[in-house]
């Protein structure tokens, strides 16, 4: 019996070891943890518990009968994250380059099997060369069969991505189905052929960074969420978005205990405003001030600034924040910023996440670059996902709602459902400048009476109150109480149910 067990002690230490000692130090040497140091991190301590250790590929071909390794370049399993199931993969760059073989696939297809049986969010950890090249269609098949449960899984359970090393083929396009995609800055890179294919096919000579780095991705291509500085920083900070995401798209929203109070004023909000309404303001002052503590885990912060998405919670409870940033392109909806936010509201009405809508818009950004990027189709994707939307929806409108802009930004007519302007707000079709000039054309060579113009129109419409007279603003509220509200709002709209007609699918403009 102790032989035995010997012998499973001694399986384990050489599974542990992955591709040896001097790939280890390897992948150390370039400031990455292994797969198995990573899941350390990640999951709370002691509770990770792994499948499929001693697993090995059958491939023989070019020499591979003789070159296994227990585990094939995948450290899989299921543990906790502060208490809560998750269903993890880890790809151990040391075998293989981390590489997707047959058996290597089929060690995936099995935890996002249970992670979608059993209704637990799944996290990939990726470093890895795509399909492995030695076992050719059957790598390949082993990718489609990851893809189809990725697919499968959308919606029902979060997946999400972490790229911790060099990513190409498989290994960016499972991750692109995924909820989210968070990036290591310097040391991880994602393409779809690295930078040698790249020269070949097209004589473009680019490093992988400018190809395919985080700063890339998370400011350019948008394909990542964020970017943190290393392994340790990004695996905390996964931690810490589990916490507010719920577990599958039938489950309640996670719900922490605080010490904010609901009811907690903040009398500096009266003044956030500026006089002037082309001065811009921090809309990030507002979130931070309004969610509790302070708390709030944002979304592509480095992409498409003049719209800023993230979690917060009310209560404990997670709420989705999309709202339109005055200090950047004075928040005007472009083609980026709407489907940064459609796809962050998607998320949240797929898993339940009621969304808070901060408003202050001056419209659609004009123009031949974003009429010839699509923006028609673009903006309308923000329409869409908002307009689809059956979870509980609070807007507050703090200044400018002009155009299409204030029906996108989820307005009572999207069925918005608690619709709260700032005294402050001003909606109208356009601002009053634009508008004087297309009424009073004949009149633009007198100055005193386009100006006289302009006052009428801004008394007329730059306040919130015709909207208010109508029922489109259910309250003018005051800014220090904006959380109070919020917070009684949100309970109030607990039981929120609210069903689309049925239907196989919509057909988002895509
Ligand atoms: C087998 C692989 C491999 C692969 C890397 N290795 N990729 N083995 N199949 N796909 C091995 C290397 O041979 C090497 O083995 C070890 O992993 C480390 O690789 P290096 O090249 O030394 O590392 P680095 O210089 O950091 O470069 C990493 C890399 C590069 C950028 C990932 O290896 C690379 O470009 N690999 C090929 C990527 C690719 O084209 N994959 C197929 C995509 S098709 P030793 O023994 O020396 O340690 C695909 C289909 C899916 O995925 C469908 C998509 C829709």
């Amino acid at each position: 019996m102790r032989d035995i067990l010997e012998e499973l002690e001694q399986r384990r230490a050489v599974a542990r070891l992955g591709g040896g000692e001097k790939r280890i130090d390897a992948q150390h040497a370039r400031g990455k943890l292994t797969a198995r140091e990573r899941i350390e991190v990640l999951l709370d301590e002691g509770s990770f518990e792994e499948f499929d250790m001693f697993v090995e590929h059958r491939a023989t071909d070019f020499g591979m009968g003789e070159t296994k390794y227990p585990g094939d370049g995948v450290v899989t399993g299921w543990g906790t994250v502060n208490g809560r199931t998750i269903y993890l993969f880890a790809k151990d760059f040391t075998v293989f380059g981390g590489s997707l073989s047959e058996t290597h696939a089929q060690k995936i297809l099995k935890v996002q099997d249970m992670a979608l049986r059993n209704r637990a969010p799944i996290i990939g950890l990726f470093d890895a060369g795509g399909a492995r090249i030695q076992e050719g269609v059957a790598a390949l098949g082993g990718y489609g069969e990851v893809f189809q449960r990725n697919v499968l899984a959308s919606g029902v359970i979060p997946q999400i991505s972490v790229i911790m090393g060099p990513c190409a083929g498989g290994d960016v396009y499972s991750p692109a189905m995924t909820d989210f995609i968070f990036m290591v800055r310097d040391t991880s890179y994602m393409f779809v052929t690295g930078p040698d294919v790249v020269k070949t096919v097209t004589n473009e000579t680019v490093t992988a960074e400018e190809l395919g780095g985080a700063s890339i991705h998370t400011t350019k291509s948008s394909i990542a969420d964020g970017g943190y500085d290393d392994d340790v920083t990004a695996l905390l900070e996964m931690r810490r978005l589990i916490d507010f995401l719920p577990a599958h798209n039938k489950a309640d929203v996670p719900e922490l205990s605080v010490y904010d109070e609901p009811d907690r004023i903040d009398l500096s909000l009266d003044t956030l405003i500026p006089d002037n309404p082309n001065k811009p303001y921090d809309i990030k002052e507002l979130i931070l001030k309004t969610v509790d503590e302070g708390d709030f885990f944002e979304i592509q912060e480095a992409y498409a600034k003049n719209i800023v998405v993230g979690f917060g919670r009310m209560e404990g409870r997670t709420v989705g924040i999309v709202a339109n940033q005055p200090m950047v392109l004075a928040g005007v909806l472009d083609s980026d910023a709407s489907r940064k936010a459609a796809r962050f509201v998607r998320f949240c009405d797929c898993f339940g996440i009621p969304l808070i809508t901060f408003v202050d818009v001056p419209g659609f950004l004009p123009g031949t670059a974003q009429e010839y990027g699509g923006l028609i189709k673009h903006g309308a994707k923000l329409l869409f996902a908002y307009a689809e939307a059956t979870v509980p929806k609070v807007t507050l409108i703090t200044r400018k709602a002009y155009g299409g802009a204030y029906d996108v930004m989820a307005s009572k007519h999207l069925r918005g459902d608690l619709n709260y302007a700032w005294p402050t707000a001003e909606i109208a079709v356009m601002g009053a400048k634009g508008a004087v000039e297309i009424l009073y054309r004949s009149e633009l060579g007198d100055p005193a009476r386009i100006a006289a113009r302009t006052k009428e129109y801004e008394a007329r419409f730059a306040n919130p109150f015709v909207a208010a007279e109508r029922g489109y603003i259910d309250e003018v509220i005051m800014p220090h109480s904006t959380r109070r509200r919020i917070c009684r709002g949100l309970r109030m709209l607990r039981n929120k149910h609210l069903e689309n007609p049925w239907k196989k699918h919509d057909n988002i403009p895509l």
